[in-house]
């Protein structure tokens, strides 16, 4: 069975997507940051276009160039994401937390390249933790509000991503192995599997991120019509 979605489908809401791993600063040179390239969530917002719908894109680093009508918004650091989530999110239907966001930054940024010297062999570098985005829009979130995360999980896929589902309260959330090589991060293929908050499971094949995007959309139109 082939799930398109349908033309139109969407028309009317107001969408919210994030996309790519948090870039937190060290130095004015030197960041830290992870494996996700964006490309899941570039391509849920241009799903989410097709189906008519109103598309705010929230991303780190964009090497791609999204559909034409998306709305493009640039952040850096998860505290930057935080800002532009939570102001987008009073207007939208529908948020989809595709980004890898950074769980720690550095405590400190320096101000001037951090410079290495004969003695230290080693360093040590202290982090702090970033606030939860989907925790606090948990917080705001109203009847009618549609809020879907991620899980990135390289063991205990399913219990992993459920325990997510009750902390964030979510909605549904795509459980995405990122133990293999080729799906996944920084794959152009990958295999999901959707959990709802009710438990209910459905798994992907090895597709497209454009084809699992889909997918992914036509959840969310038969969730909207209920
Ligand atoms: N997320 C978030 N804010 C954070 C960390 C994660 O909103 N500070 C979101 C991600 O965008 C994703 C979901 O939470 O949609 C799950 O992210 P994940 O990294 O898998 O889970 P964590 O809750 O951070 O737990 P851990 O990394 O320890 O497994
Ligand atoms: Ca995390």
């Amino acid at each position: 069975e082939k799930l398109l979605p349908q033309k139109g489908r969407l028309a009317g809401k107001t969408v919210v997507v994030t996309a790519g791993g948090t870039r937190e600063p060290l130095d004015p040179v030197r960041y830290l940051t992870n494996h996700s390239s964006g490309k899941m969530g570039f391509a849920i917002a241009n799903a989410f276009k097709q189906a008519g719908a109103n598309v705010t894109l929230i991303a780190v680093n964009p090497l791609i160039t999204p559909s034409v009508g998306i709305k493009l918004i640039q952040v850096e650091t998860a505290l930057e994401l935080l800002d532009a989530v939570q102001q987008q999110f009073i207007h939208a239907d529908i948020l989809v937390m595709a980004a890898a966001v950074a769980d720690y930054r550095p405590a400190k940024v320096a101000d001037k390249k951090i410079k290495k010297t004969a003695d230290n062999q080693t360093m040590a570098l202290e982090l702090v933790r970033n606030p939860d985005i989907l925790q606090k829009i948990a917080t705001i979130k109203k009847p009618g509000q549609l809020v879907i995360g991620f899980a990135a999980e390289t063991n205990d896929l399913i219990s992993n991503a459920t325990k997510k589902i009750q902390a964030k309260n979510l909605d549904m959330i795509v459980a995405n192995d990122v133990s293999q090589t080729g799906i996944g991060f920084n794959a152009d293929n990958n295999q999901v599997t959707f959990l709802f908050a009710d438990g209910k499971q459905i798994k992907t094949a090895v597709e497209s991120k454009p084809r699992i995007a889909d997918q992914l959309i036509e959840i969310i139109s038969k969730q909207m019509q209920k």
